[in-house]
């Protein structure tokens, strides 16, 4: 996956951006326009107030793919007046998409990791959205008396690719599960701690990290009835399920396991203070700017109030996005 996605010649995310909206492959909650962007902008500046303004400050953005989120966010924080001292730095190991991001926004700074950034360690929001999902993980099958991590091989007749046993999953991989019925097929993703720490490590105390993603609690990831796990491709918005056709050519993901995502927060000095829909969020973030909208009848403000409703509604973005925040 790591390679089908990110290899620096080959992979998907690396060919350049363009695999978001509507041209794309698939959809995001930033695709839906810049109001998105805008309302993390207002719940980034409550918390800038609610630290005391710092004078210095950062947010760093993971998976920032063409910039458009940075832009609505930096757009929505010059407009509530909290720009001053912000240094907004996205965080990007592609060097295609880095090429971008600093074509679209000369006042951010893209850094290919955050390691540099524990030597000034700042006031920090850090944030993704749809990250998380878009990290490498293992896909492992029960036997029925353990689990087994599948790997990828050429077909030696064929010569396509199929998928091999490795042989037992590693206790990292999948010490945490029950042992299902022989042929349910899951995905865990081992990495994210691993990702997380140089973020931790870039904040002082009093920081946020804030994930927005499709996934579920433990429980209901891996419950006994989701006997194919939740491993998803897309092309030209339509999704498949098997990663071995196109490998570079189409997304990859599965969804996020936050109860897994919070053990990784705890384990790098987080402590989850919200988790809730994204409608949920969203609504309560936006009430103030539901105020201002009050009686405004112009096409940009039912345009506006358009965007609100597909994020938030529980049928369309509202409930099939979660936010997770930890405090530091
Ligand atoms: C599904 S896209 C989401 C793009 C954008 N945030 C949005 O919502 O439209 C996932 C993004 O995460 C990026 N990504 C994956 N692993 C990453 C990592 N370790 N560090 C930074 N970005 C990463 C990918 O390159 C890709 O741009």
């Amino acid at each position: 996956m790591a390679a089908a996605l990110y290899d620096p010649q080959e992979g998907y995310y690396a060919r350049s951006a363009g695999q978001v909206g509507k041209a794309g492959d698939f959809f995001t909650s930033v695709s839906v326009g810049p109001l998105f962007g805008r309302l993390l902008a207002r719940h980034i500046a409550a918390w800038h107030r609610q630290c005391g303004s710092p004078e210095r400050w950062r947010v760093i953005e993971t998976g920032a793919n063409d910039g458009a989120l940075a832009a609505d966010i930096l757009a929505g924080l010059a407009r509530l007046s909290t720009d001053a001292g912000l240094e907004y730095v996205i965080i990007e190991p592609l060097p295609q998409l880095a090429r971008i991001q600093r074509k679209r926004l000369v006042e951010a700074a893209v850094l290919e990791s955050a390691t540099a950034l524990a030597d000034d360690p700042l006031p920090s929001f850090v944030l993704g959205n749809e990250v998380i999902d878009a990290l490498p993980f293992h896909v492992i099958e029960s036997d029925g008396t353990v689990w087994l991590e599948l790997g990828v091989a050429v077909d030696a007749e064929s010569g396509v690719f199929i998928w091999q046993p490795l042989g037992p999953a590693a206790a990292e991989v999948a010490g945490h599960l029950p042992v299902m019925p022989a042929g349910y097929r899951t995905e865990v993703r081992s990495g994210v701690r691993d990702f997380l720490k140089p973020l931790a490590a870039a904040m002082t105390k009093g920081g946020r990290m804030l994930w927005v993603d499709y996934g579920f609690t433990r429980d209901d990831y891996y419950h006994e009835s989701r006997t194919t796990g939740t491993l998803r491709t897309f092309s030209r918005h339509r999704a498949g399920e098997d990663p071995l056709d196109s490998p570079g050519e189409i997304d990859i993901t599965a969804h996020v396991d936050f109860t897994g995502l919070a053990a990784d927060l705890d384990a790098v000095g987080g402590q989850v203070v919200r988790f809730e829909p994204q409608g949920r969020f969203l609504t309560h973030v936006a009430r103030p700017w539901l105020l201002e909208m009050e009686g405004r009848t112009d096409d940009d403000a039912k345009k506006e109030l358009r965007a609100f409703q597909t994020l938030t509604h529980p049928g369309h973005l509202g409930s099939r996005f979660h936010v997770m925040e930890a405090g530091f």
